[in-house]
């Protein structure tokens, strides 16, 4: 959701802007431009759409810009304003001597602007941004010192902002500072990179600075300041970043997501490695800092969580309460922190998070952290934000998910509420010593299973084109499965833009029935064990319909064939582990439906990967 870079250094500057915007794509953007200091003055570009509309307009300039080495960039996901070229950033103040990009939103803008125009500030744009561009410019006018106008104009603002500014008469200049939203300083030779992701700096350099809230860094090619909000000098402490260059290849994928879904075998391994050896040995967890008799004694959980985060949290409280017998509330971020939750120093609260980012979640683990509970956080990104405020970080380790739909996260994610499920349950001794070895070795078994569902992708990919001109799917499921037949609908929701609706199916009768008729997909979520009957009928009821049924099953019952017209087989697995099987043919259902019907299924419209406005 938005991307912000920069660069101020020696090279030049055009490339590194643009390669860096083309590894933040995947946040997902609707305009871009970039904003490079000449000798003369500041020039800005920007194009709607696509980076390449906007290489398309740089084109005739390369020579012109070919020797700049300072420069700021921004894709831009419309919050405020149209995505028009008007209102994509670099935002200028009247005489465009003070140039501006910003992730994040401004809450009093319209106050704001209002005075400004009262000043004589001309607005160009219909963004929130834009007004901050005049703010500091009008500042810089009294004190005619940057990052003092900076420190200034940021007092005034409410909301949310990673901001990178230059101004004609601050030369060789470049001044970020944030809060609420995330930003990283890379730091390398004569030079200095400003990025919203670790990607669009990786490939340059590992040392890395990553300022706090409301601290202002003054970057030039031989010198940083790190200043707090009112100028006290602070020193950066510069971090060694985890990363790896070459993670954002597509290995010959048609998509990142293809790939994505094809790395899950590997991504359970490599959490399953090092935490649970085998069988019959215990679960070795020692990311969770809560001390064991505080955890014996818990008697309630928090999980606070957004989108398909929200459904592995949902999973996560299935099985903590079937495991361990703890209750456990699950909660969307964005509900939870706009009512007076029951939290407390007895509450362990568990944020689930694959970018680490997601402003809801942020706020909501901040929140339960001032009430004095333990903070434990399972994200994608322990170098995000919200790891910053665990007590207790599990990072799931599925190396960075690129497509825009989450895939390998989500199963990273289960796996990890699996090992701190199990890990609780031997602590606790709630669960007899046989179905502790049981569910184990089955965990183990997952990578082998995914692996023979892939290897026989070709009927799911049969059952996506078939159904491929629906406007409308349901997707039902009881029990441990359901929050899967949500996660199933809002996958192929995200990607192909068709309707797609999960409901637990005992529901079904209770309203959705009045959907059906020969025209509507229904896939039932059929794994064997304790619902497997009472879904049986529930399918059964909606056959009665007409409905066009597929199952997707770990039952060889012939039963089925009459019940259903299409039937995607996946292995046994015990009913406890069966959410992450179902959930490999979902994924590549939804995947093949999408480029069946030609989208973008890597970066759907109108979404972002990380999601850091409220
Ligand atoms: C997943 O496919 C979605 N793109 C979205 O629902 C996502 O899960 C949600 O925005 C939460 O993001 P997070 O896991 O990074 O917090």
């Amino acid at each position: 959701m938005c991307g912000i870079v920069g660069y101020v250094g020696k090279k030049p500057v055009l490339d590194i802007l643009l390669d860096g915007l083309e590894q933040l794509e995947y946040r997902g953007y609707d305009s871009s431009g970039v904003a490079i200091k000449c000798p003369d003055a500041i020039k800005v570009y920007k194009a709607e759409g696509k980076l390449s509309n906007l290489r398309e307009e740089l084109a005739p300039h390369a020579y012109e810009l070919a020797k700049s080495t300072m420069g700021i960039g921004h894709i831009r996901w419309a919050t405020h304003g149209a995505p028009t070229v008007i209102n994509a950033h670099p935002h200028t103040c009247n005489c465009g001597n003070l140039v501006i990009v910003h992730n994040g939103i401004i809450e009093n803008y319209k106050e704001l602007k209002e005075e400004l125009e009262a000043k004589g500030c001309v607005f160009k744009s219909q963004t929130d941004t834009e007004t901050i561009a005049h703010l500091i410019a009008n500042i810089y006018g009294e004190v005619k010192d940057l990052t003092k106008a900076v420190q200034l104009a940021t007092k005034r603002i409410q909301g949310a902002y990673a901001l990178c500014i230059m101004h004609n008469d601050e030369k060789d200049k470049l001044v970020v500072t944030k809060r609420n939203a995330p930003l990283v300083i890379g730091v390398g030779e004569h030079e200095f990179y400003v990025a919203s992701d670790v990607p669009a700096i990786i490939k340059h350099t590992k040392r890395a600075i990553y300022l706090t809230d409301n601290q202002v860094a003054v970057l030039t090619p031989e010198t940083m300041v790190l200043q707090d909000e009112n100028g006290k000098e602070l020193t950066p402490k510069v971090e060694i970043l985890p990363w790896e260059p070459v993670a954002l290849s597509k290995m010959g994928y048609k998509h990142f997501m293809l790939k994505e879904i094809h790395e899950q075998p590997d991504v359970i391994r490599n959490i399953l490695v090092g935490k649970l050896h085998t069988s019959n040995s215990p679960i070795i967890l020692d990311e969770v800092k809560v001390n064991k008799e505080t955890l014996k004694n818990l008697n309630r959980i928090q999980v606070i969580a957004c989108g398909t985060s929200l459904h592995a949290a949902m999973i996560g409280k299935y099985i903590i309460e079937d495991f361990c017998g703890i209750p456990v509330d699950v909660e969307a971020s964005s509900e939870y922190i706009y009512r007076k939750t029951v939290t407390d120093e007895h509450t362990l609260v568990i944020g689930v998070s694959q970018s680490g980012e997601t402003a809801d979640t942020l706020t909501a683990i901040k929140q339960s952290k001032a009430r004095g509970s333990h903070i434990l956080i399972i994200t994608n990104r322990p170098d995000s934000a919200m790891a910053r405020e665990a007590d207790s970080l599990i990072p799931v380790s599925a190396g960075i998910e690129v497509s825009v739909a989450a895939t390998k996260s989500y199963i990273a994610q289960l796996t990890s509420f699996y090992l701190l499920a199990l890990y609780m349950a031997e602590i606790k001794s709630s669960m007899p010593a046989d179905k502790l070895t049981e569910l184990k070795s089955g965990l183990l078994t997952l990578p082998q299973k995914i692996e023979q569902i892939l290897a026989h992708k070709e009927n799911i990919q049969k059952c996506a084109r078939k159904y491929s001109s629906t406007r409308d799917f349901i997707y039902i499921a009881r029990g441990i499965n359901y929050p899967t037949a949500l996660e199933g609908a809002l996958k192929l929701k995200e990607i192909s833009y068709i309707n797609a609706t999960g409901y637990p199916a005992g529901e079904l009768k209770h309203g959705p029935i009045a959907m059906l008729d020969e025209t509507m997909p229904v896939l039932s979520i059929l794994m064997k064990g304790s619902v497997y009957e009472k879904l049986l009928s529930n399918s059964e009821e909606a056959k009665a319909r007409n409905a066009r049924m597929i199952a997707l099953t770990n039952s060889d019952d012939e039963k089925l064939d009459d019940l259903f017209d299409y039937i995607i087989r996946v292995p046994e697995i015990e009913e406890l582990l069966s959410p992450i099987i179902a959930m490999i043919p979902l994924q590549l259902m939804a995947y093949y439906i999408a480029e069946f019907l030609g989208k973008d299924v890597d970066q759907p419209r109108n979404l972002a990967k990380s999601v850091t406005v409220e």
